[in-house]
């Protein structure tokens, strides 16, 4: 090889390496972004907030729960914790420890809280349902106990399930402590109240059966209707969705869509897909049963993630591995409702979500 063609080829090696160079150092940022590596979580992957509800001591004590709820979750709702018996445990007693630390958990590790809930005719302390007073004293403690809650986690959560499950299943307002006491006007004052005490949080009414049919989905729509024009301060309906694998599709898709009908935020907020809705004492949770549920939830995640932008707050599911489940305990049965299993290993479902957004 003479000197100049020696020369030609050290030019053109040194040009390639440079240009491999640049390809390995310089990623478009574009490229990272719209493709995660596969194990980043479904936090990376979504294009809106995936939550789950957070058993807060799995969170301290198990480390495979920890791990996966740091690693898979951009919203954290408490399970118990924030609920009147848990906060507020005598009149004039408030046990904050441990809403407190899930609040630090969730700001270390960059996740939103969704706070649940203030108002509700469940979970309630001994001393509230023995409570006894005029009117007046009703409405001081309803007041007092939204104002003290809201304001201590003013700036630290992003929104509140002010009222929860108000509406009983045949439409009627739910007979609860609240109606009986306050009268049905109760919701609006809850909203109006919270709003004072933390105007940027918001603020959502949550109720499940949207995906059971019309009826007491129809009752919601106009609770939440009623409560926007005439101005009180609600920004989001939660739909719990504790739905099941029989369930069919267009209930699902119904109830997704009619929420957002009424342009307020939407969130699917305690989701879980029993499998075992019939009870069965000795039931397995067969590949079928499992493709199943994975349709169900990739179906759900597809009409969510078609809604407006601006309206997406969300799908939270209710716990994160099956083992955690609320549904095996509540019912004596087995059951498989979430996406990681009983070792939060990811299932079929897992996969289905992520597909959905594709
Ligand atoms: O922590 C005590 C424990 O000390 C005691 O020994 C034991 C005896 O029963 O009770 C334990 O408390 C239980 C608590 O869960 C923690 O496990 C309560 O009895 C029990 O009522 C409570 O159930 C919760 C339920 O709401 C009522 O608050 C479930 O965990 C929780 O998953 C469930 O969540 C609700 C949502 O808030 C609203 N939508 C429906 C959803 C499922 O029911």
């Amino acid at each position: 090889m003479s000197c100049r063609n020696i020369t030609v080829h050290l030019a053109i090696t040194l040009l390639l390496v440079l240009f491999s160079c640049g390809k390995n150092s310089v990623k478009p940022a574009s490229a990272s972004a719209q493709q995660p590596p596969a194990n980043s979580g479904l936090r990376n992957v979504l294009p809106f907030p995936f939550g789950a509800a957070v058993n807060t001591d799995l969170l301290e004590k198990n480390k495979a729960y920890r791990d996966v709820v740091v690693k898979e979750y951009s919203s954290l709702t408490a399970e118990n914790v924030m609920k009147p018996k848990a906060l507020h445990p005598g009149e004039n007693t408030w046990n904050w420890a441990a809403a407190d630390s899930l609040v630090s958990f969730a700001v270390k590790h960059g996740q939103r809280i969704h706070a649940h809930t203030l108002i509700w005719h469940k979970s309630l302390p001994p001393w509230l349902e023995t409570f006894q007073g005029d009117t007046q004293a009703w409405e001081r403690l309803f007041k007092d106990h939204i104002q003290t809650t809201v304001s201590h986690f003013r700036g630290k959560v992003a929104s509140w399930d002010v009222v929860n499950e108000a509406i009983a299943d045949d439409g009627s307002m739910r007979k609860s402590i609240w109606l009986e006491k306050l009268g049905p006007d109760y919701i609006a004052r809850a909203f109006t109240y919270a709003h004072e005490a933390d105007p940027s949080a918001l603020l959502f009414y949550n109720d499940y059966g949207h995906e059971y049919g019309t009826s007491k989905r129809e009752v919601i729509l106009k609770l939440v209707m009623d409560l926007k024009n005439r101005n009180i301060p609600i920004h989001g309906i939660g739909m719990q969705m504790h739905t099941r694998g029989t369930i069919p599709d267009k209930n699902l898709i119904d109830a997704i869509q009619t929420a957002a009908s009424t342009g307020l935020k939407v969130h699917i907020s305690e989701l879980d897909i029993a499998m075992n809705p019939e009870n069965v004492k000795d039931l397995e949770f067969t590949g079928a049963l499992a493709d199943l549920q994975a349709q169900k939830y990739r179906l759900i995640v597809k009409t969510f993630n078609s809604l407006p932008a601006a309206q997406r707050f969300g799908i939270t599911t209710w716990n994160v591995g099956d083992a955690d489940s609320w549904i095996p305990g509540k019912y004596g049965k087995p059951d498989w409702p979430l996406p990681f299993d009983k070792n939060y290993q990811p299932k079929p479902a897992y996969r289905a979500i992520v597909e959905a957004v594709k």
